[in-house]
């Protein structure tokens, strides 16, 4: 086995399989198997799509011991990630915590199911290799753990995914095929290919060796903070929510379980009021790692007696979040791991007030040009951008004047646009398109009353009007 530097980390837990060198070799073969075929043409069967882990007829319920073998096989290869008081403790009226499962080195929790799954599988799966499908943080934490142990590993990426998510794949050494108008599609070609190949699939929600690695921050956070009243868990196809629930409950029944869900996408509030997994279509969220439109089985039926209740968020307050979290805790946090902090403030916790809460921020990747356009969003939604069109007169001067305005009431000018052209009022007008940049809801008030009272055709931009 030759000596990189994942191997020198190694400990007798979590011995390499495969040398470099054999691994190497092992995806090269998968990867040329695999160009042999023509994907586009690949006939999916109904008993291609069973995945013997995953089956809804008798869904696995996952047991406290399970996560306990979990954590304790991961120890050594999933680093403990820190729980930190927030500095928004005061403002939202809750002592809260941030468990920072951005901070792995895939940017995000999907690193302690994949390690686990990936460590438990039986030599000779070991050695075939695994194949998954997703649009981003299970492939990334598949491919990443794989090249630390020795184990070849395909994912089959749907078109939309991020070509960051690709490209970090890529880099781990992994076989990327990027194929599926949706994640449902990729699922298909992977089953079908761990059929044709003899690949172990790994459903990255709903393998009962995924739930379990997934638990294992539920121990940690009991850990961290002993006394937690409530954890606030954003629910995608139910593996984290499944894992922490089970992990939690069985040491503390008292600590409530709250799943979050996007408002766009809410499978598991819709299954719970079903009583049973129902499809539920999603629409596009700022939350897309919460996007799964059937939540896992074994998740489901896991997780449901356990929690205590259900909420769904709003993209604006998504928004929010996320810009909170950059401004207040220097923390870059994708949309999924957001939705905790969205749900307490959009209000849709009140009965956790003076409780000590924990939110879990699970996954840090977001494009930057994404996240650039989320901040945008998130200071409109919190009123700190305001945009107003406003006719002035066309005469020296009036341009200059409307600034001093603009100056003297603390606002900053972000943006401006003059259109004369298309103008039909007087010939002797322009009219003016203005983003100003203001401090807050009352301060956005008080300008809105300001340039409302000095022009007199002004119209402001509703977002509510559009
Ligand atoms: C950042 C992040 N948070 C939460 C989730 C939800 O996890 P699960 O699908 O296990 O419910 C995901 C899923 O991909 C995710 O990427």
């Amino acid at each position: 086995m030759s000596e990189t530097r994942d191997t020198k980390r190694m400990t007798m837990l979590d011995e390499r399989f495969l040398s470099d060198t054999d691994l190497q070799q092992r995806q090269q073969e998968l990867e040329n198997e695999i160009k042999k075929i023509d994907l586009s043409t690949l006939e999916i069967t109904a008993e291609d799509m069973i995945d013997e882990w995953c089956n809804p007829d008798e869904p696995r319920v996952l047991r406290f011991e399970e996560i306990a073998a979990a954590a304790y096989r991961i120890k050594f290869g999933v680093e403990k990630t820190p729980c930190t008081s927030s500095h928004m403790s005061k403002i939202v009226g809750m002592d809260l915590y941030f468990k920072k499962e951005f901070l792995l080195p895939t940017g995000s929790f999907k690193e302690r199911g994949a390690r686990n799954t990936l460590m438990t599988l039986p030599p000779v799966e070991k050695a075939r290799g695994v194949i998954a499908a997703s649009a981003g943080n299970h492939a990334l934490a598949i491919c990443y753990h794989g090249r630390q142990l020795g184990i070849p590993v395909v994912v089959v990426m749907p078109r939309h995914a991020p070509i960051m998510k690709v490209n970090n794949c890529k880099s781990f050494g992994a076989v990327v095929i990027i194929r599926g108008m949706n994640l449902n599609e990729s699922k298909g070609i992977a089953l079908k290919l761990s059929k044709l190949y003899g690949l172990r699939y790994i459903n990255g929600f709903d393998h009962p060796h995924i739930l379990a690695g997934q638990g294992s921050l539920g121990l940690e956070v009991l850990d961290q903070v002993p006394d937690v009243d409530a954890i606030l868990v954003p629910t995608g196809g139910g593996g984290l929510l499944a894992g922490i629930a089970v992990a939690v409950k069985s040491l503390n029944p008292r600590v409530q379980i709250i799943s979050v869900e996007s408002e766009r996408a809410s499978g598991f509030y819709a299954s719970t009021k079903a009583g049973h997994p129902v499809f539920t279509e999603c629409q596009s969220t700022l939350a897309d790692g919460l996007a799964v439109p059937l939540i896992g089985a074994n998740a489901y039926a896991t997780a449901a007696p356990l929690v205590d209740k259900v909420v769904c968020v709003s993209e604006e307050y998504i928004a929010i979040a996320i810009l909170r979290l950059v401004e207040m805790e220097k923390a870059v946090v994708e949309g999924a791991g957001a939705t905790g902090l969205a749900a307490v403030l959009q209000g849709l916790l009140p009965e956790l007030k003076g409780k000590k809460v924990v939110i879990p921020l699970c996954g840090g990747n977001i494009d930057t040009t994404v996240l650039g356009r989320v901040l945008e969003r998130g200071l409109v939604a919190d009123k700190r951008l305001l945009k107003v069109w406003l006719t002035v007169s066309d005469r020296p001067g009036s341009l200059a004047q409307m600034c001093k305005l603009f100056s003297t009431a603390g606002a900053s000018v972000k943006d401006i646009y003059h259109e004369r052209a298309w103008l039909k009022s007087d010939m002797f007008s322009v009219q003016i398109q203005v983003v100003l940049e203001v401090r807050d809801s009352e301060h956005a008030a008080e300008l809105t009353r300001i340039i409302s009272e000095t022009y007199e055709h002004v119209q402001f931009y509703n977002e509510n009007a559009q």
